[in-house]
């Protein structure tokens, strides 16, 4: 290889050392190899200008740079791949603490929905999953409340049409229970329900409910009152007092409105409780007998008794919540309380 040519190539690895990274090399590559206007290209073009016989070694020597080119490009472009690459790796810093990331847990209804669910669980109740789109029947009818009854009123709902409704209350499950099943019965059920109410603080179209029904023989008022105390000690994880007031439902008689002694005042009297010392909290009374014969219970040999209570109104007691409206709007920094 003559000077001329050890010059180029010393120019050539001049350029190579000087090329940092990927985009560099192939300016380097463009710079010598390049079809049009590559130095070596370039060069190359020369050999018809030279005299016959110094052409072959020419020739020769030219191809050896450019093979000789193309082969250190290739060597530097590898190293410099792989340094990348580790520079990369090395950029990771395994010790770093994870993103944080929000999990989603299930709406305080629900859990206390499951809660209650469980206490009837242990108590040999079977749960009764039912439809929120109901028969008329179901909902007034076989609960003592015919066509026309007063009653419909205070608890008007949302027609589809003259026979089907979206229900009122989970007392349903008083004749669905006793439809399926022969005494004893032991029947819970949980659920929505829906009413024509304004949505305010202390009302909403839609809430939930727990509905509960015992038929035996010889079932009585105590039998009531012993279970609605364990029950709701065991929801509201506290001593508290409970007092039956007489009150109409057309499916039970007699009926009870049950209160409990305000859990905020403990009974003595509170905003809360407009200082009463007590709280009411849920429906109850013995099965009408109208109502066990409709569903085809003897009334003769078998009574029961049934309760129903709103869930919400437990959860806004139990956590102190003002405004059921929060348990329905799905605003995170509520309900991520619980
Ligand atoms: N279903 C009634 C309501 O929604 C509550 C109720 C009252 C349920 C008395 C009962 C009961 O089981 O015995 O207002």
């Amino acid at each position: 290889m003559n000077a001329w040519m050890e010059d180029l190539r010393r120019q050539f690895e001049q350029d190579l050392a000087q090329a940092a990274g990927l985009d560099q090399l192939k300016s380097v590559r463009d710079k010598w190899l390049a079809r049009e206007g590559g130095i070596i290209t370039g060069e190359m073009k020369r050999l018809r200008d030279l005299p016959k016989e110094e052409r072959p070694a020419f020739g020769q020597a030219m191809n050896q740079l450019r093979e000789f080119a193309e082969v250190r490009l290739e060597e530097v472009r590898t190293a410099v791949q792989k340094a990348e690459q580790q520079k990369s790796r090395k950029q990771i810093d395994v010790t770093r603490p994870g993103f944080p990331f929000a999990c989603g847990a299930q709406h305080p209804i629900k859990q206390l929905q499951a809660e209650i669910a469980e206490i009837f669980v242990s108590l040999g109740f079977k749960v009764f999953d039912l439809p929120e789109v109901e028969k008329d029947y179901y909902n007034f009818e076989a609960l003592n409340m015919p066509r026309n009854h007063p009653a419909r009123d205070a608890q008007d709902t949302f027609y589809f049409d003259d026979s089907l409704l979206l229900r009122t209350h989970c007392s349903t499950v008083q004749v669905h229970a006793m439809e399926s099943m022969k005494p004893p019965i032991r029947a819970v059920s949980l659920g929505k329900v829906y009413r024509r109410d304004p949505f305010d603080a202390t009302h909403s179209p839609m809430f939930n409910q727990v509905d509960v029904l015992v038929v035996d023989q010889g079932i009585t008022m105590g039998d009531l009152k012993g279970m609605l105390e364990v029950f709701l000690k065991k929801v509201f994880h506290t001593e508290l007092r409970m007092r039956l007031r007489p009150g109409f439902f057309p499916f039970v008689e007699p009926g009870a409105e049950v209160d409990i002694s305000c859990i905020f005042c403990r009974g003595t009297g509170c905003r809360i409780c407009k200082q009463s010392g007590w709280i009411e909290i849920l429906g109850a009374g013995m099965v009408h007998p109208k109502v066990l014969r409709m569903s085809g219970v003897d009334d003769s040999r078998y009574s029961g008794f049934a309760w129903g209570m709103g869930i919400d109104r437990v959860a806004i007691l139990k956590y102190g919540v003002n405004d059921i409206r929060l348990f329905f709007e799905n605003d995170l920094r509520f309900l991520s309380q619980f």
